[in-house]
């Protein structure tokens, strides 16, 4: 028995806002924006908090998993952008949820953590130490963004997605997660204050680490980049997208994005196009999935899933 997505559910907030909307706030227009990321709009939470986000989210993924909240185990929660300082969100939820019978806390890296918390679950599974787990990725960028930065502003949007990973006839074939934290200063956020970014260093370093993960996983599980049925990356720009899928040699019809619709919603992107790739039937069981991410830390990483 491996580890298997057996729940996923998504939110995102109803409030669009567009690139023509940005263009009255800062200098730039839709036209860069465009071609410069593939985002045309982005969601922003106005009255929901994390924890409402991830909640809405949550019930989706557990409902569909056929599950109770009393059923699960562990709540792992992937965020950069948390309800409190302390408690956890992930504690939040769980009470939200009245998953009385788990205990949960908070995945912080960024970008990267719902793929760090994939991983992670899959340990406690194959362990035998949980049956079910929520894994959730959070992120209510907006309130962290200098909406007069033309530079950042433009990129991020709120979300959650989230997943319930249960034993099953799925599983995690290769993972691969990584860190350097002496490059720390290339993408952070102080402790009240906005996201800064050094986004032309970022670009390369996210396609060149991703690609170095990705053939990781695929060389530690024996299986060749045809095989792969379709890659999701975190959808942070779609120029990196798709040097990401030139360099693999996967053809763009394989990489899920949707991006154009939602930015980056950092920990919350990859588990939204899951769900987003599944609805359209685009994933289905059996199928063999590459996940990707970068982010803050620096982080990154990949893994290889039989859906
Ligand atoms: N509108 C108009 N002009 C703009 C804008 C804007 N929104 N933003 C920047 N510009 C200008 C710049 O001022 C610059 O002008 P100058 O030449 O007169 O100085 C020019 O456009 C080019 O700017 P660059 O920063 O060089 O543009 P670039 O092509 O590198 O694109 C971008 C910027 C989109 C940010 C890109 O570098 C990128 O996507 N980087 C990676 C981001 C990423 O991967 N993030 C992932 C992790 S996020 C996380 O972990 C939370």
């Amino acid at each position: 028995m491996g580890t298997t997505i057996t729940g996923m559910g998504y939110y995102v907030p109803p409030k669009v806002l567009t690139n023509f909307d940005l263009e009255k706030i800062v200098d730039t227009s839709d036209e860069w924006i465009t071609t410069r990321t593939g985002i045309k709009e982005r969601r922003i939470a106005n009255d929901e908090n994390v924890t409402q986000m991830a909640y809405i989210a949550s019930l989706e993924a557990i409902r569909s998993a056929r599950i109770q909240p009393e059923d699960i185990e562990i709540i792992l929660l992937a965020t950069l952008t948390p309800e409190l300082r302390f408690p956890s969100t992930a504690c939040l939820l769980q009470a939200k949820l009245g998953a009385t019978k788990s205990y949960a806390f908070d995945i912080s890296a960024a970008c990267s953590g719902f793929i760090y918390g994939l991983e992670l679950a899959d340990a406690y599974i194959r362990s035998g130490k949980a049956k079910n787990i929520l894994l959730v990725g959070v992120e209510k960028l907006s309130e962290i963004v200098d909406w007069q930065d033309r530079s950042t502003c433009v990129l991020f949007g709120d979300g959650a997605g989230a997943v319930v990973l249960s034993e099953g006839e799925g599983e995690i074939l290769s993972s691969k997660m990584l860190s350097d934290g002496s490059l720390w200063e290339i993408l952070y956020a102080p402790k009240c204050g906005y996201i800064s970014m050094r986004g032309k260093e970022l670009f390369k370093m996210a396609v060149r680490s991703m690609e170095d993960a990705c053939r990781y996983v695929l060389e530690a599980s024996g299986v060749s980049v045809e095989e792969v049925s379709l890659m999701i990356p975190h959808q942070a720009n779609i120029r990196i997208m798709d040097s990401l899928a030139e360099k693999l040699g996967i053809p763009k019809e394989k990489v899920y994005s949707n991006i154009h619709k939602y930015g980056n919603t950092s920990a919350a992107s990859i588990p939204i196009a899951l769900c987003e790739a599944h609805a359209e039937g685009k994933l289905k069981r059996g199928d063999l999935v590459m996940l990707t991410a970068m982010g803050g830390g620096l982080t990154w990483g990949a893994m290889l899933l039989k859906f």
